[in-house]
Parts: C-alpha cells; structure tokens; sequence
C-alpha cells in the first residue's frame, strides 16, 4: 500500500478451472500469492464463466474483471490496482468495463 492509496482490503479471484489453467492460470495465482499479505487476499475459485478470455482474475470489492491475464501483468496490476486505485486498462475484460470507461476505482 502507498500512502496515498486508500485503505482497502482486497480479494484476489483466480479462475483454476479447465481452460483458464490451460492457459496458465496456475502460474499467475503463483504469482498474485508472492503478494499475499493482511491486505490482499488470494484465492484461486472454479469457472468465472469466461473461458474464452482466460486466464481470468476477478478483483473485489470493486468488481473488476481481467482477461488474458500473464504472470508478467500481475506485479503491474498489484502496485497499480491495488496499490494506486487505477485498474490495468491493457487487462481489462471488455465485457465488464468497455474501453471507453474510467480505469479508476469507485470510491
Ligand atoms: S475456465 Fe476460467 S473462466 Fe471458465
């Protein structure tokens, strides 16, 4: 966390199901739980229901959702998303958040 950041505690989904872990998803849990801490959470869960787009990581409280996500994004999706308040727009799944919305968080 920054000192500018708000005070928050996150959960951290990744789906291990079938076609996300064919498509790395146990290498990108790896990498999200090197963050673990009292404040974010990581958990691995079932089928997100985007398969498609996999790896797929849903981001609470504030409902984000990432596609195609890589080991390599996920040290930029914790210090940005989680440490700045700003979501990861190159990851963003555009079913949930349309690329021409806000990147930043809901208060
Ligand atoms: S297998 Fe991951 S979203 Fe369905």
């Amino acid at each position: 966390m920054t000192d500018t950041a708000p005070c928050r505690r996150w959960l951290v989904q990744v789906c291990r199901h079938r076609s996300c872990q064919r498509h790395g998803s146990v290498q990108v849990l790896a990498a999200f739980r090197q963050h673990q801490s009292r404040w974010i959470l990581v958990a691995e869960t079932g089928c997100l229901g985007q398969c498609s787009s996999g790896p797929t990581v849903r981001i609470m409280p504030d409902d984000t959702w990432y596609c195609q996500v890589t080991p390599e994004d996920v040290p930029q999706i914790v210090a940005q998303h989680l440490g700045q308040g700003q979501r990861l727009r190159s990851r963003l799944h555009p079913r949930f958040h349309p690329p021409e919305g806000p990147n930043s968080l809901p208060e």
